[in-house]
């Protein structure tokens, strides 16, 4: 027999009841069913006791001669235009005392307008998009700023509980110096009535932080005649982080 939301609300409630304050979810949080999949169940094995910073030599390298105008602009990848709303996300990448992360590798990727990943393992009965494959990078300026054209996604069903929406979303990856590093995230849109109904976003302990991960409304970054915008800002450490999840 598949949980209700009235029994998903009611386990979020004792969840919370029982979480100290905190910007990151616990790693089991049974209202999110695969939760507990999502994490390693052992203590984790020193690479190398004798040189720990061997591993944080080894890092991803991208410059702008990998990363070009395109890659940030998923309306222009294929021949024709992508179905939706299109949209402008921009913010910066900051570390935990405000100060701009600069040339930061930024990977994007989301459903199309109708909830539909462009993934062989989404079965979800909506129509993909032949222009749109919802993957996008970008590298962050001297300011930390990054900036993606994109369609908005829309919100798909899951199987967590009877009757689960995923909000409206698009799905994040920032490599620091070193893999150790990467920060796996999700933005939302202000204003969505799922975003109460969604077990990961309300996995967040704090109120705050919840809030951190859903973008603002900003008129000027509109474009004329064109797109929407928001605006999302990414603090990779300190007590104002966006939290880190495996999530789908
Ligand atoms: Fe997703």
């Amino acid at each position: 027999m598949p949980l209700t939301q009235q029994d998903l609300d009611r386990e979020i409630a004792a969840a919370r009841a029982d979480a100290p304050p905190s910007p990151h979810p616990p790693r089991d949080y049974p209202p999110y069913r695969s939760s507990a999949l999502r994490h390693p169940h052992r203590a984790p094995v020193v690479v190398r006791g004798d040189d720990p910073d061997l591993v944080e030599l080894h890092t991803p390298v991208f410059g702008p001669a990998d990363v070009t105008e395109l890659d940030s602009d998923l309306t222009r990848q294929h021949r024709g235009e992508p179905l939706g709303e299109r949209i402008t996300v921009s913010g910066r990448v900051l570390d935990s005392r405000g100060r701009p992360v600069r040339g930061q590798l930024i990977e994007l990727w989301q459903a199309n307008a109708s909830g539909r990943y462009a993934h062989r393992r989404d079965r979800h009965p909506a129509p993909l998009d032949p222009n749109f494959t919802g993957l996008g990078r970008a590298l962050t300026g001297d300011d930390g700023g990054y900036r993606f054209t994109t369609v908005k996604p829309g919100a798909y069903p899951w199987r967590n509980h009877e009757n689960a929406w995923r909000p409206a979303h698009l799905h994040f990856s920032l490599f620091g110096t070193a893999f150790a590093q990467r920060l796996v995230t999700q933005m939302y849109f202000p204003g969505d009535p799922l975003l109460a109904y969604d077990p990961i976003l309300q996995s967040v302990p704090e109120a705050a932080a919840r809030e951190r991960l859903v973008a603002a409304w900003d008129h000027g970054l509109t474009v004329p005649e064109f797109s929407l915008g928001y605006r999302w800002d990414i603090v990779l450490d300190g007590p104002s982080a966006t939290w880190t999840e495996e999530g789908r």
